[in-house]
């Protein structure tokens, strides 16, 4: 088993977390993207920064609302029955209610997802909606429950020890970007209970926006059995949860890019 299909593609028919960390610049945004952009459902994307994708004809703009005027549903927003829709937030980073406004966001996913038709968010700068020890409860709900719904949460965020522990803890993915910082490093390798030197060994190899990826889902390999070469045996039989991975190329980046700055209107259905 692994969060992927055996075409490769991401199998979030029951509700994937994915974390992507890394420092600015590093690449988490265009993986997020790449995975909203391939996601079959509907979408929320909850743009803290205000300035990230998907946006264009194809995005329904839900604007700054605070959490007493956020819809409790958005079925009636669908342009067309029967077609996926994509619904951004960018909350008001002045709002009194700024974590309880993006909160409430988060809850609309959770309550609009299920395991009939799952959902996705998508969450730029994760560290500002999940800050360590002031977990709203939506998003607590979200990682305690999001099997219930099926809801996939995508999180990318660069401030790996400020941002809530829960969500490494249950990250179905961890999407390791270039980390300078050594801290963070040991702070994704031991919530995932990887061998530190390991992890940070894994992320020198690391070059330009290559990444770490890091799939809880996967089965661990077979223990080495008494009377074999530990190395030898490590060889044959390697350890599938933790692979490197070199820059997705040029044009898949471009691609994602294009997309998320222009999202087209969905086709519309024949009648
Ligand atoms: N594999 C890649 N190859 C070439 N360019 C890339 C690749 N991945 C990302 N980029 C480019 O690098 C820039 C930064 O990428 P991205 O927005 O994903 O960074 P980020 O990690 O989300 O940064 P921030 O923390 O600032 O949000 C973008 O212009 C993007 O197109
Ligand atoms: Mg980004």
């Amino acid at each position: 088993m692994s969060s992927f299909n055996d075409r490769g593609e991401l199998d979030t028919r029951s509700g994937l977390i994915i974390m992507c960390h890394g420092r600015k610049g590093s690449g988490k945004s265009v993986i997020g993207k790449l995975a909203t952009m391939n996601y079959p459902g509907d979408r929320f994307i909850l743009d803290v920064a205000g300035d990230d994708g998907p946006k264009g004809p194809g995005v329904i703009e839900l604007g700054s609302v605070r959490v007493d005027d956020m819809p409790r549903r958005v079925e009636h927003l669908r342009p067309e029955r029967g077609v996926p829709m994509t619904i951004r937030y960018t909350p008001d980073a002045g709002s009194p209610t700024h974590l309880e406004d993006m909160d409430a966001f988060v809850g609309v996913a959770y309550e609009h997802s299920s395991k009939e038709e799952p959902a996705m968010i998508l969450i730029h700068e994760i560290g500002v909606v999940a800050p360590a020890g002031k977990t709203r409860p939506h998003m607590r709900r979200t990682l305690m429950h999001s099997r219930h719904h099926a809801l996939t949460l995508i999180g990318c965020g660069p401030r790996t020890r400020t941002t809530e522990p829960l969500l490494r803890a249950q990250a179905d993915l961890i999407y390791g970007f270039d980390t300078p910082n050594q801290e963070d490093r040991e702070a994704i390798a031991k919530e995932i209970g990887w061998d530190v030197p390991a992890f940070c060994e894994a992320m020198d190899e690391l070059h330009g926006h290559g990444y770490v990826r890091y799939d809880a889902r996967q089965e661990p390999p077979e223990k080495c059995p008494a009377g074999h070469d530990p190395d030898e045996w490590a060889r044959m039989h390697p350890d599938l949860r933790l692979t490197i991975w070199d820059p997705l190329p040029e044009d898949v980046v471009q691609r994602v890019e294009a997309w998320s700055a222009n999202v087209p209107e969905p086709r519309r259905r024949a009648a």
